[in-house]
């Protein structure tokens, strides 16, 4: 079993730019695969017309935009957030659109072509930088993770592979999901996705453990947060290709509504 990585660990070596290569579409990897089921999902859930309001907080959001590309369509604002100050840095450079920012226009061109806005990427990309109104530090295992900031409640809450990547054991995401709801008003929603079955996954040379998540625990684990389950997508790992940067078996997409009573 991997050995655990924490916050001092993330802070130290998660190096956004080897994450990054994890999002580079046409090369046939299997990140490919799985950034096409959120993305749909994504896609799906932003445009709806259910999931929508003035205020999405991203959790965890690493130096990565995908999962905002629908989202932008739907909030006035959009607050992303991570541990380290190098994935904030990072976002900010394609914030800025600066020189060494990485391209995210083959995944805004797959995302425009989900929408039905095949031609309008520049349009997209502008929006998603205009929405994006801050990049603020988050400790998920913080009774208020966004300390010592204190935010007005959101209107939805997201976040991808933060969870699972952050804590130690089933205890320590029992108790992060629910610090992180509390960033949640009652009847917002929740959208969360990640890795299912997943103990490690690489970051260039360095190897960061993961919590092994099952779609029972998950089940079990938003009801008891009083957060209700509306959709439960699950995508299996196409095993024939192979790749040894992470040991996952399957992907999970939800959306789940905060109930009015905890
Ligand atoms: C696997 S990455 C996911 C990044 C991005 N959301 C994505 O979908 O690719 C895990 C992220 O969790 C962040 N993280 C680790 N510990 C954290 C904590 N205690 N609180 C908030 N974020 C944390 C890391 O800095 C990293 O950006």
């Amino acid at each position: 079993m991997a050995e655990f990585t924490g916050g001092d660990d993330y802070q130290a070596e998660f190096d956004p730019k080897a994450y990054l290569e994890y999002y580079k579409l046409g090369e046939g990897t299997l990140g490919e695969e799985n950034l096409n089921f959120v993305l749909k999902h994504y896609c799906k859930t932003f445009t709806s017309g259910v999931v929508k309001g003035d205020t999405l907080i991203d959790i965890g959001s690493g130096p990565t935009i995908y999962q905002l590309l629908s989202a932008c369509e739907s909030f006035k604002e959009i607050i992303a957030t991570d541990y380290t100050y190098r994935n904030h840095l990072e976002l900010e450079k394609w914030l800025k659109n600066e020189p060494g920012a990485f391209d995210w226009s083959p995944v805004v061109k797959y995302v425009c072509e989900l929408e039905g806005n095949r031609g309008k990427e520049a349009e997209k990309e502008a929006k998603l930088r205009k929405t994006i109104k801050q990049v603020l530090k988050c400790d998920v295992h913080k009774s208020n993770p966004m300390d010592p900031l204190i935010l007005p409640p959101a209107d939805c809450l997201g976040s991808s592979l933060c969870l699972e990547a952050a804590c130690k054991d089933l205890n320590a995401y029992r108790v992060a999901l629910k610090n992180i709801s509390s960033l949640l008003k009652p009847g917002g929603h929740l959208v969360l996705s990640g890795d299912l079955g997943c103990s490690f996954y690489m970051v260039g040379p360095k190897r960061f453990s993961c919590l092994v998540l099952r779609e029972e625990f998950l089940r079990e684990v938003l009801s008891e947060t009083g957060v209700f389950i509306q959709e439960f997508e699950v995508l299996y790992r196409d095993d024939k290709i192979i790749d040894d940067s992470c040991d996952f078996s399957g992907m999970y997409f939800i959306v789940a509504c905060k109930g009015k009573a905890i």
